[in-house]
């Protein structure tokens, strides 16, 4: 699905450049050019990244704790 239109860039893109390290929304414009034309995408681009720093700290996160 198309999250920037403008930009023609996909969710799975920016599920990709995340992986990689575009870990804020400044470094998914840089890497994507996500959100530099009318700015349409930003709102959603960015709470898709809210939720994958979140699922990546939960992932990371160990599943017992050792008493
Ligand atoms: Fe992303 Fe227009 S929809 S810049």
């Amino acid at each position: 699905m198309y999250i920037c239109l403008c930009n023609r860039v996909t969710e799975s893109e920016i599920y990709q450049a995340f992986h990689r390290g575009a870990d804020s929304l400044g470094a998914l414009k840089q890497n994507l050019s996500l959100g530099t034309n009318c700015g349409c995408c930003l709102e959603v681009a960015n709470k898709m990244l809210k939720e994958a720093v979140f699922e990546k700290e939960e992932s990371s996160k160990p599943l017992f704790y050792a008493a």
